[in-house]
């Protein structure tokens, strides 16, 4: 489980467990850093699943850490005879030119061409990610949000959806997966100030250039073919501590 503290990482660790499965936790928390691959050892490994992300939106950075941590879990997957490489991408990566985006576009290509038998499931942003954005800008009282049609879904459910694909072995590409339904950001970005009883004014703000187009246009919500979890934005914040 590479990425196994994160905010599904830990979903899938859980979810494996209940499911029977014994799940080995790569993080540098746990002792093992992926950009360095140093000590790195796959032995006795069916299936890797990689959910691990770098904070950045600089292109450079982004792919530089794609790039090193999907190459040693490939090289090491491949020397210990691993079976099966899942990566969790994100919806819409393609025609969002984001620095960060391109990081995951490299990631996939290079999982495509690595030589260890592979899954890669695309997934809308998770129910925390306004939550994210609140917790990154704030100008005194105002809260800028990006304009943006985007259709979260349950962390825990890609953590389910994940564990599927483990159990069902290698499918290569496999259907996108989103939320039940669309929201605006700035809706839930209010939503979440009111249910920790925080003060401040949202503020959407349209983010310039190609990939503020993307966030407005629909580019990152799902199409035809997609599937969908079940708990919506206002069931998830509902459960969330106060
Ligand atoms: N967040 C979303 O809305 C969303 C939506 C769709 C897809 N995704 C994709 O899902 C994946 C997980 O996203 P997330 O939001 O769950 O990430 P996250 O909460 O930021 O967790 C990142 C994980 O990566 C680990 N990590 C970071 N640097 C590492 C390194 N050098 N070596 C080993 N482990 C390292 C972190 O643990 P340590 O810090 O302990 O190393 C942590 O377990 C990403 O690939 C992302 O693109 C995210």
């Amino acid at each position: 489980m590479a990425g196994g503290t994160g905010a599904v990482g830990r979903h899938v660790v859980d979810v494996l467990r209940e499911r029977g499965h014994e799940a080995v936790v790569l993080a540098r928390s746990a002792g093992v850093d992926l950009v360095t691959g140093r000590d790195l050892d796959l032995g006795g490994v069916d299936a890797v699943v990689d959910v691990t992300s770098v904070s950045t939106q600089k292109q450079a950075e982004a792919e530089s850490f794609f790039g090193a941590v999907t190459g040693h879990l490939l090289e090491a997957g491949k020397a210990s005879g691993v079976g099966h490489h899942v990566v969790l991408s994100i919806v819409g990566i393609d025609d969002a030119p984001t620095g960060y985006y391109r990081g995951k576009v490299l990631q996939e290509r290079l999982v495509e061409e690595g030589g260890v038998p592979w899954t890669i499931l695309r997934a809308t942003q998770f129910h925390e990610f306004a939550a994210q954005i609140l917790a990154a800008l704030r100008v005194g009282p105002l809260h800028p949000v990006p304009v943006m049609r985007n259709e979260p879904v349950a962390a825990r459910e890609v953590a389910e959806h994940l564990a599927d694909r483990v159990e069902k072995g290698p499918a290569g590409r496999v259907p996108d997966l989103g939320g039940p339904r669309e929201e605006r950001m700035a809706d839930m970005a209010r939503a979440y100030l009111r249910h920790t009883g925080r003060r401040g004014f949202v503020l959407p703000v349209p983010v310039p250039g190609a990939g503020g187009r993307a966030m407005r246009d629909g580019t990152l919500v799902t199409g035809a073919g997609a599937v969908h979890g079940r708990q919506t934005y206002a069931e998830w914040l509902a459960a969330q501590p106060r």
